[in-house]
């Protein structure tokens, strides 16, 4: 029967192109963003403990009170900000299905979306979906610093939102006071909505600390925030994130939110709202993870892939112009095959696969995984 797609061009994930061929060469993986140990035992048996107690039926569609209030409490805590867990937070499946219902609570046929590439891969797709046109402001290695001047330029009146990654994935870089100021300041006069992907809030290294967009009031008011459970607790698999947006926005996102999944995974509710009862559970994951990093970095000391710096998420960006010219995809490739190594080109998360001369590796591996990719990468 003859159809017409909706995401013609749409070529399939980076993510499953260089895992399978990671599997057909039978090399470390470390391409795609999940951890390769398991997530704490206390928080599997809380799970198995609410489904024995038989919490197994629909939860409320907006989350369970018990999980927004401890969400609402520890944005208190880290963040001074107060958010009322009933009208400012939604469970989702996911951050991935908090993004999507944010870009189609507000974003119409025709309307533009500013995205800053390189780019999480979800946002452009989920974009189109609602008839939007994503416009891409293009960040430059080495630094892939925004510049707000330039991004401005960006802005037409057509223009109905703007996404922010910070801690960024794939770049490992984080936006600053002075990031967010700006972005404030250029937004203040114009009617468009922000959404603040923070999925990587608790990743962030050298005594440095997240700046979230939650922080800056008369930003808040036009944003849509999301984050992921799966990050925090080394649990990508059961696709539990949240939204934190004003209550007027979450009204609108709920409308969407409850005809897409209703309500998410009763138990793995119930077993997080008594898990993030001890903060530590997540307080300790920015130095979890900087200990990987280092670890890393250090393995790969002397290797002829050059470091950039790695402020936040779980990837770290290396430079390889020094030891060939080819494109990205091909280079990941051929070090695949030779060095049974998967990493990720960063070109595949520019619309128009600009080359940088760098691959993206995730660093949410064992300590002995991290240690064997990099002595099979000093071979270089
Ligand atoms: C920047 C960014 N946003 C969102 C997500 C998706 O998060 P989740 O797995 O909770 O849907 C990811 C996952 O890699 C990500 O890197």
């Amino acid at each position: 029967m003859a159809f017409k797609s909706k995401l013609p061009h749409q070529e399939i994930s980076i993510f499953s192109v260089m895992s399978k061929l990671a599997q057909e060469e039978k090399a470390i993986n470390l391409s795609q963003g999940f951890p390769n140990f398991s997530c704490d035992p206390i928080l599997i048996d809380l799970v198995r403990k609410y489904m024995v107690e038989g919490k197994n039926q629909y939860a409320p569609m907006p989350g369970l009170a018990a999980l927004r209030q401890i969400i609402a409490h520890k944005i208190k805590s880290l963040y001074q900000v107060d958010i009322d867990f009933e009208k400012e937070i939604t469970i989702t499946a996911g951050a991935t299905q908090a993004i999507y219902n944010s870009i189609q609570t507000v974003v119409h046929t025709g309307d533009e979306v500013i995205i800053i590439e390189p780019a999480y891969d979800s946002y452009s797709p989920a974009i189109k979906m609602c008839g939007g046109i994503p416009v891409a402001y293009q960040l430059n290695a080495p630094n892939f610093k925004v510049d707000w001047d330039e991004l401005g330029k960006l802005i037409s009146d057509k223009t109905k939102m703007l996404i922010i990654n910070t801690p960024h994935n794939p770049t490992a870089t984080r936006l600053d006071e002075d990031d967010l100021q700006k972005l404030n300041d250029l937004l203040a006069d114009k009617d468009i909505f922000v959404l603040s992907d923070e999925v990587y809030e608790h990743l962030v290294y050298d005594q440095q600390k997240h700046v979230t967009l939650l922080s800056y009031p008369e930003l808040y008011k036009r944003s849509f925030v999301s984050y992921s459970f799966g990050k925090t607790f080394h649990a990508t698999g059961w696709k539990m994130g949240y939204l934190v947006a004003p209550p007027i926005l979450t009204a609108e996102f709920r409308k969407i939110h409850q005809f897409t999944v209703f309500s998410v995974n009763t138990p793995i509710q119930h077993a997080l709202a008594e898990y993030m009862q001890e903060p530590n559970n997540y307080l300790e994951l920015g130095d979890f993870y900087q200990k990987k990093r280092d670890l890393f970095l250090e393995a790969m000391n002397g290797c002829s892939l050059k470091p950039l710096p790695s402020a936040g998420t779980y990837y770290a960006l290396f430079d390889y112009s020094e030891v060939s010219d080819q494109k990205e995809l091909d280079f990941a490739k051929e070090v695949t095959r030779k060095f049974k190594v998967a990493t990720i080109p960063v070109s595949a998360f520019y619309s128009q696969k600009i080359e940088n001369r760098v691959l993206r590796i995730c660093f949410a591996k064992k300590e002995e995984t991290l240690i064997e990719a990099a002595s099979r990468l000093s071979r270089l």
